[in-house]
């Protein structure tokens, strides 16, 4: 997935620097949780510490942080302010969504199989509720995701809830072809882009989903408990899932709020969680998105897929570990095939030597960052052969 524009001039250098990561620890795990950027802890120090004050937390605060950073998240996915929504977590998006979709029995919801499960289970509850059904597309040999869904999806196809690259080893499925088969189809779009946005370009002007949801503490190098639900303006009309005050038209004016208001807010922010003006995360989520912003996503996508490639090749030549071909795999992610599976003392060998990845099914994930540097591939590949050979 090495993108032919990418050349070695665009690459990023290690950003180390930027994190705080000890020498001996190789951490290969940002499909896990990411590291915080050292900016991005000050940041939050500052923001808890406005709470031990209270007296200088006004009610534009309540406004101005999260208007700044649902326009950081808006540019990331060519999307317009109006359009995001806070949700704290995927399953919490995906319930904003599911609540309002409409199913026949007859029609079907199409998953991947293994999926993750906060995009699987609100459409076993929808699914529950209506008599529709849920299909899981099963892994093909191949690793062609995206042939295998394209297939899946037919009249019958109400909903297609699926991430932008399977969780488990990277492997990719064309999001615009898909998008265009949910429209052909009338099939609502519902995309986990956790495991993808702000290491994969994402494009809702290109993809056109219904939903997308975003948890915040992997590749957007943010805050647990935080994320984002992009609303495609044609669903904005839509019923909350909760009912909180400052989603609500003129909640600015906090003297009139018993005035009971019936009209929402703007755009998606009907969709907002309650207390999403989170003084000690928000600050956080506002960090770590503007560094993203700084390196841009096609050049983190470019420094990452080179890194991981360069894994995959290795692994290859010295232990015959497979991995998804390059070409149906996301460039910043990578999983690491075992003959016979990943081998019973692997992991706690790496972990004793500080290497950090995980087991996901069958396939070992290896997903770097920008902080990660030739010493700790080396380090990586010093285990794997003493455990390998
Ligand atoms: C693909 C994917 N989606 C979502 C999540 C997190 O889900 P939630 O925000 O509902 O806890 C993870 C966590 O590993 C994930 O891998």
């Amino acid at each position: 997935m090495l993108s032919p524009q990418i050349t070695v001039a665009t690459l990023i250098p290690s950003q180390r620097h930027l994190f705080e990561i000890p020498d001996d620890v190789a951490f290969f795990n940002c499909a896990y949780i990411s590291p915080l950027p050292k900016a991005s802890v000050a940041a939050g120090e500052r923001g808890l510490a406005r709470k031990a004050r209270p007296w200088t937390i006004t009610p534009d605060d309540f406004f101005n942080a999260s208007e700044a950073v649902r326009t950081h998240f808006a540019g990331l996915i060519n999307a317009a302010p109006n359009d995001i929504a806070f949700a704290p977590a995927v399953s919490y998006g995906m319930a904003q969504a599911a609540a309002n979709i409409v199913l026949e029995r007859a029609q079907t919801i199409v998953t991947l199989a293994e999926q993750f499960p906060s995009n699987v289970y609100p459409w076993m509850a929808l699914a529950e509720r209506t008599g529709a059904q849920v299909i899981a597309v099963p892994r093909p040999g191949d690793d062609d995701w995206t042939a295998a869904l394209l297939a899946a999806i037919n009249t019958a196809t109400g909903v297609v809830a699926v991430p932008h690259c399977h969780w488990t080893d990277g492997g990719l499925i064309d999001l615009e072809s898909v998008g265009t088969a949910c429209r052909r189809v009338g099939a609502v779009l519902c995309v986990d882009g956790t495991q993808s946005v702000g290491a994969l370009p994402f494009d809702v002007m290109r993809i056109d989903p219904d939903y997308l949801a975003v948890a915040s503490y992997k590749w957007l190098l943010g805050p647990y408990s935080f994320g984002f639900l992009y609303v495609a303006p044609r669903r904005q009309a839509g019923r909350p899932i909760e009912h909180n005050w400052i989603s609500r038209r003129g909640s600015q004016d906090f003297a009139g709020l018993v005035n009971y208001q019936p009209e929402f807010q703007d755009g998606a922010r009907r969709f907002d969680v309650g207390e999403r003006s989170n003084f000690a995360l928000m600050p956080v989520a506002d960090a770590s998105l503007k560094l993203i912003a700084d390196w841009t996503v096609p050049r983190i996508l470019g420094t990452l897929a080179r890194r991981t490639e360069a894994i995959a090749a290795r692994a290859r030549a010295e232990f015959g570990i497979n991995s998804v071909p390059s070409d149906r795999r996301a460039g910043h992610y990578l999983g690491l095939r075992f003959r016979g599976g990943v081998p019973v003392n692997l992991p706690a060998q790496l972990e004793a030597q500080h290497v950090h990845v995980s087991v996901r099914g069958t396939a070992m994930r290896v997903t770097p960052h920008l902080w990660t540097t030739n010493a700790d591939v080396e380090r990586l590949f010093t285990v794997l052969r003493a455990a390998v050979a």
